[in-house]
């Protein structure tokens, strides 16, 4: 089948590719050319594990094109994903304008039936905004239906997520947007497993929010019973090991630490709570799921003004820059809560990450990089862990004390075993283990 998706960020791209990797004709469309001549010359603008091979792969095969004209992403496909960007507005709430601006321009060169994925996060009833929207600037009096397609993709692992997916919700109220959209995901439903489940559009739009913000609730629950851990004598990783055991709770989104972060919980949580304000609904719980994760960081930082009593010209060694492994992405990640507090604690900040280094040199240009972890730690005061990368790990607690000034390891990521830790002369502080 023919498909254009309208914005090529990491649900667009990968979105886009991975449909052509199941034999579909795919045309990414973006306003930004830059982007665009990156991806005809096979550069990806982000970094995603295996995505580069699925791109280079179908666009080889003739599958995959891009293009910076809405107009021709308009003539090209009767469905159109709207994968565009929804930053949070100044009060939380999602910015839309982006989405309007790409309906409002489809509908302008539609000239037969069309249909519109909303693909990219949006508040519930947005589709009612784009179907009054199609019909406000249609010059034709052309069919269309509206239809909402949640992305539940993880940066790092989107690939596989698009590709075997545990669900893929579609809300439509036309049985002709049904059946497109079940053409669409039925070789990957054969080929990856998953349940393509049908609703209302309201209800896939709220999956959506409720999906992201228990996630985030998860997290802020176990390092709200990581900080209970610590005053009682017990051990977090015991704690969610016991818990997650039950089928009903789960392993996965039990692993305390500095909090979540990231261009999605964050934002979503927040959208969440302003969405239900504006319906009439006080989400208190979300409220506190937010504060949890704000103080989570705050708690660390303390631990680190506890350990170091004057931070002031301390070397402190930051590992881990993304907001987790297998991206470079450092929205709202830890690192930035951290390296402007103890850059102004007067403390010297030795950086590293494996791949997330450019992103946070465009915000932090002047600060030492190190893509060497052992030089990184050399000689430092204190190590702060923030992202759980492996080479942490591999390093070993041994080559981190030869390598130091002095053995401090402040943990945000619960990697190291705290016996072996201690037994290796450290002072170890991590989350929720007294
Ligand atoms: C999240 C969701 O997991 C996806 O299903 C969703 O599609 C996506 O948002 C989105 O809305 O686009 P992502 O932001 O890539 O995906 O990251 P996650 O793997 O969910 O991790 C989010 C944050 O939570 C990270 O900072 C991670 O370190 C933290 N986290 C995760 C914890 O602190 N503890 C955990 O147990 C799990």
């Amino acid at each position: 089948m023919k498909i254009t998706i309208v914005g090529t960020g990491y649900v667009g791209l990968v979105t886009g590719a991975c449909f052509s990797e199941v034999g579909h004709d795919v045309l990414c469309v973006d306003n930004n050319e830059q982007k665009i001549q990156m991806l005809r010359n096979n550069r990806m603008p982000i970094y995603e594990p295996g995505l580069e091979d699925v791109v280079a792969r179908n666009v080889a095969a003739g599958r995959l094109h891009f293009s910076t004209s809405l107009i021709e992403g308009t003539d090209f496909a009767e469905v159109i994903f709207i994968a565009v960007g929804t930053p949070p507005g100044t009060t939380g709430e999602a910015d839309l304008s982006y989405v309007e601006q790409v309906v409002r321009e489809v509908a302008e060169h539609m000239d037969s039936y069309r249909l519109l994925v909303e693909k990219s996060t949006v508040p519930v009833n947005t589709a009612e905004q784009i179907k009054r929207t199609v019909l406000r600037y249609s010059r034709k009096d052309v069919a269309f239906d509206v239809a909402s397609n949640p992305e539940f993709l993880r940066e790092g692992t989107a690939i596989e997520d698009a590709l075997k997916p545990d669900r893929v919700v579609v809300g439509v109220e036309s049985e002709r947007a049904a059946q497109l959209l079940k053409a669409i995901y039925e070789p990957i439903i054969t080929r990856g497993g998953g349940v393509f489940v049908e609703m209302s559009i309201a209800s896939a739009e709220l999956t959506k929010h409720a999906s992201n913000s228990f996630l985030a609730m998860k997290i802020s629950y176990i390092n709200a019973v990581s900080r209970i851990c610590e005053l009682a004598g017990a051990d977090v990783e015991q704690v969610a090991h016991g818990m997650g055991l039950d089928r009903r709770i789960g392993r996965q989104f039990l692993k305390a630490g500095v909090g979540y972060g990231g261009s999605c919980f964050p934002k979503d949580v927040d959208a969440f709570v302003h969405l239900a304000d504006h319906l009439g609904y006080d989400f208190d719980l979300l409220k506190d799921v937010r504060l949890i994760n704000e103080a989570q960081r705050d708690h660390v930082m303390q631990k680190i003004r506890q350990e170091l009593w004057v931070i002031q010209d301390k070397t402190i060694a930051i590992l881990g820059l993304a907001f987790k492994p297998c991206t470079d992405d450092v929205r709202e990640a830890a690192s930035l809560y951290f390296v402007p507090r103890l850059r102004e604690a007067g403390a010297r900040l030795k950086l590293w990450d494996p791949v997330a280094t450019d992103n946070f040199k465009k915000l932090f240009p002047e600060l030492s990089y190190f893509t060497s972890i052992e030089e990184c730690v050399r000689e430092a005061d204190l190590a702060l862990i923030l992202t759980e990368w492996s080479q942490v790990a591999e390093l070993g607690a041994g080559r981190f004390r030869e390598l130091m000034r002095c053995p401090v390891v402040v943990d945000g990521r619960n990697i190291f075993d705290p016996n072996e830790m201690r037994a290796n002369g450290f002072a170890y502080h991590s989350v929720g283990r007294a």
